[in-house]
């Protein structure tokens, strides 16, 4: 078992280098898939031309996005443009104690499992989200909290088998995920979660040690929203990730990747290049990798014309994204889902007017938005990766 992390694994990062033909082999695989799915959709609606992904990998970065378990399960047509855009996948819950723990002896790895095998079928690499997250728990956890020693047993049972389960077949884990709520108030700008009453902040210590025991090859981060713009709570909450990363290096704790959400949200102009480039330059001088774990750019606050909301979305993107891959620790970049039809942001922060929301690279039928060109160029226009 190889000790030294995946930047990308090889299989991966060699898949886009394959002959055209082969490559069009791999669309008509998918356009069978098409065929038998029903829908307008059809298997030329598929691109032939270079994906995300291959825009990325370029400069020896990866593109991927986020699958919600109920699209890998029913959706055909949009499943078969996944491995024409990204590189990696990640899932939207099944990799949660929500999904994973359904009774304190149980682990339910069905969907979970769905997206692994998914991922193998088409030489995906696979992003773990997530070990530790204040949201989404199962409502025993709370329960069997009950002391400093029952949480350590429960939270080393839970990463140990779920690492060793997909061992070999996650090469990035966000480890612990939104640990920092300055609001709270506690130590270190940590969230006031049930793990920190129960454990202090050495359970992030804790969850990183055990993830690292258990799959050295894979890398690990720590995973945050918010940190983003240069609004005041943001720029606070840069300053302690920065001093909570600073500590857990100084302590030895195997932390290797910060993974920033990038929630983004278009046309609040508050993106300060300046700062992001010096927030991901300080990331760097920890000797940490980055991740964009998350990326969308919600259009709530644009009027209800597409072409309006289209522009200020990928002119957000794009301003993000042209500082971001500017940093030799950035590996790659993810969006949370791949197109329009699916985006949490309808959940979490809908629209007044009631619209769908268009904050990914493809829209509701699948086709290339502007975010898309822009992704696509900034891809091509970034600096080569420092192995
Ligand atoms: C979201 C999922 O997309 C939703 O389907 C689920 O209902 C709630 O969680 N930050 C995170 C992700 O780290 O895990 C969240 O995902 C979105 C915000």
């Amino acid at each position: 078992m190889s000790s030294q992390p995946r930047l990308l694994p090889d299989e991966l990062s060699q898949r886009r280098a394959v002959t055209p033909l082969s490559r069009r082999a791999l669309l008509a695989g998918a356009g069978a898939a098409l065929a038998a799915s029903p829908g307008p959709a059809r298997a030329d609606a598929l691109s032939t031309s270079a994906g995300l992904h291959d825009h990325a990998l370029r400069s020896g970065r990866f593109y991927g996005a986020a699958i919600d378990q109920t699209i890998l399960a029913t959706n055909p047509t949009y499943m078969a443009h996944v491995p024409v855009e990204c590189g990696v996948v990640v899932s939207e819950a099944a990799f949660k104690w929500g999904r994973l723990r359904p009774a304190p002896e149980l682990f339910y790895f069905a969907p979970a499992d769905a997206l692994m095998r998914y991922a193998e079928q088409h030489a995906l690499a696979l992003r773990g989200h997530t070990l530790v997250w204040h949201e989404d728990n199962p409502p025993w956890l709370a329960e069997r909290l009950t002391s400093a020693a029952a949480a350590e047993r429960l939270l080393t049972t839970h990463i140990r088998t779920v690492v060793r389960h997909f061992r070999g077949h996650v090469f990035q884990w966000d480890v612990v995920n939104e640990v920092l709520w300055l609001p709270d108030r506690q130590p270190l700008g940590l969230r006031d979660t049930l793990w920190l009453r129960a454990l202090g902040p050495r359970y992030i210590d804790l969850a990183f040690h055990l993830c690292a025991e258990t799959d050295p090859g894979a890398m690990r981060f720590i995973n945050e929203f918010g940190l983003d713009y240069s609004w005041p709570d943001q720029q606070r909450k840069r300053a302690a990730m920065l001093s909570l990363l600073a500590d857990l290096r100084h302590r030895g704790v195997p932390v290797q990747g910060l993974g920033m959400q990038a929630h983004l949200e278009a046309g609040v102009h508050a993106l300060d290049q300046k700062e992001l480039a010096q927030f991901c330059a300080d990331v760097a001088a920890l000797g940490l990798n980055i991740v964009i774990t998350e990326m969308d750019v919600r259009d709530n606050r644009l009027p209800a014309a597409i072409p309006v909301r289209d522009a200020g979305v990928a002119a957000e993107g794009r301003a993000f994204l042209e500082v971001v891959l500017e940093s030799p620790a950035l590996l790659g970049v993810v969006t949370w889902g791949l197109s329009d039809l699916r985006t949490w942001l309808d959940e979490a922060w809908p629209r007044t007017d009631g619209l769908p929301q268009r904050p990914l690279p493809l829209d509701r039928e699948m086709r290339r938005k502007p975010l898309w060109e822009a992704m696509a160029a900034t891809f091509d226009a970034a600096l080569p990766l420092q192995k």
